[in-house]
């Protein structure tokens, strides 16, 4: 028999499985971009379609997501939008229009957008709260494998010329999601949201350790179901409009460090820098973003969420700053060997520290702030934020890039990541080793939002 922690793992990595495909297809457009264009006789404004409709389709999908969990649950919600993908990618692969292509990357969004509510929320809702962090991470670590996957498989695939091959890999994940998940077990605390206890304790005891530890938990749940009001209701409550800004503000701020600009057109940006072969920089960058979640995945239990917070946001800036002024400098001279190098570094820096914090510690602290009866909503909430500023980013950076430069592009995120110190330091709590029954009495109970983990 596995040990009731190893299959905790194992689920916890089944439902990552939807963070791989929300990477695989957000890098998607950086390889296959050209292809499209030349096949659909593109111009510049219908290029930038292909980005936004999947983000559009995404902000859509998180929106109703809530909605959707709450009423079939939380497994089947995967489901559906494992069943989104592998629908979608195959109507995409098939399309013979420009129109039915985009109506495609809308539907494959909603999924996207599905997952990246439902994965986080499903995981910590299953995750013992001694390694919750970790496994919420695994969920990044997966999104940031899925953009590596794909940056390598458009790589090596652009000798095709053919954005169908590119897109028809995405089948293989999202082919093994739809069956593996419904292996799944329904998250327990859904299954006490809908009264049906046995369930739950059954289930419980498979992924914990101890009849005890599963009778706690279950008291727990049942404590804080009698505590708080349904859904909408809870938007009368200051507390819960407390953490409601806060989810939306460290999405934003997520959103707004400026990440996407790399993982969408790292491209562009090391061909302006003078690269030749801005490619394999791009790889580059899609490497050190997964060892560094990896990294983050240790520590973030350890080492706990603020801390990383304020490591990551110190280098964030740095980095942006410095990255804005070598853009500066090349705005009017050829950049030099020694130049060229620090810009790689220092983007390297970049993602290292986006990697680190702002990446996997935005996703765990937006699950388990909000109270078991306003989670749907709650999440559904941060993760549309996350959606809006992301399609605000995949939209407009180019046009930033040509108005402002890059680098004051840069330095725009780099000011962002400065205010983000604001938010850290006086709304966010820390909710390392704390269970979210405790972290849902605290709120209530009125104290500041960046006490409510102690
Ligand atoms: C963000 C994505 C981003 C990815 C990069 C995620 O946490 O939500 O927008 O593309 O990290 O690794």
């Amino acid at each position: 028999m596995i040990k009731t922690k190893n299959f905790v793992y194992i689920v916890g990595l089944t439902s990552a499985l939807a963070g791989l495909l929300f990477g695989l297809d957000i890098a998607y457009v950086n390889g296959a971009l050209n292809y499209i264009k030349s096949d659909f006789h593109l111009d510049q404004s219908q290029e930038e379609l292909i980005a936004g409709y999947l983000l559009a389709g995404a902000a859509f999908g998180s929106v109703f997501s809530g909605w959707l969990s709450r009423r079939i649950g939380r497994k089947k919600t995967l489901i559906f939008a494992a069943l989104m993908f592998t629908i979608f990618t195959v109507g995409g692969i098939l399309s013979q229009t420009f129109s039915l292509f985009l109506y495609n990357r809308f539907l494959i969004g909603v999924g996207v957008g599905v997952a990246s509510f439902i994965a986080p929320l499903y995981l910590s809702e299953i995750a013992p709260y001694k390694i919750r962090g970790g496994l919420i991470a695994t969920y990044q670590l997966m999104i940031t494998i899925g953009i590596l996957l794909m940056f390598i498989s458009n790589y090596e695939l652009s000798y095709t010329h053919s954005w169908r091959i590119m897109l028809s890999v995405l089948l293989i994940p999202s082919t093994i999601m739809l069956i593996s998940c419904m292996f799944l077990p329904e998250s327990p605390k859904w299954l006490m949201l809908k009264g049906r206890q046995d369930k739950a304790r059954k289930i419980l005891l498979s992924i914990r350790d101890s009849e005890a530890e599963v009778d706690s938990e279950i008291h727990d749940i049942k404590n804080n179901l009698h505590l708080f009001d349904h859904g909408f209701k809870l938007l009368k409550h200051p507390y819960f409009i407390k953490v409601l800004i806060l989810g939306i503000l460290l999405q934003a701020l997520q959103q707004f460090s400026g990440m996407n600009a790399f993982m969408y057109y790292s491209g562009q940006i090391f061909q302006s820098a003078g690269f030749h072969n801005p490619n394999v920089a791009t790889i580059i960058v899609g490497v050190v973003n997964v060892l560094t979640t990896l990294l983050a995945i240790k520590y973030v239990d350890k080492i706990g969420r603020k801390p990383i917070m304020y490591i990551g946001l110190t280098i964030l800036v740095i980095s942006a700053f410095v990255v804005g002024y070598i853009f500066h400098i090349a705005a009017t001279e050829e950049l030099t060997n020694f130049y060229k190098i620090s810009l790689l570094v220092f983007c390297l820096f970049f993602i290292f520290a986006f990697a680190l914090s702002l990446g996997p510690v935005v996703w765990i602290i937006c699950s388990e702030i909000f109270p078991l009866k306003g989670r749907d909503l709650g999440v559904t909430f941060s993760t549309t934020s996350n959606w809006i500023c992301n399609t605000i980013i995949g939209s407009y950076t180019l046009t930033w890039f040509a108005t402002f430069g890059v680098s004051g592009t840069f330095w725009f995120f780099g000011f962002m990541c400065l205010l983000g110190f604001i938010l850290i330091k006086y709304l966010t709590p820390e909710t390392k080793g704390i269970s979210l029954e405790t972290i849902e009495k605290n709120l209530q109970l009125n104290i500041p939002l960046r006490n409510i983990g102690k």
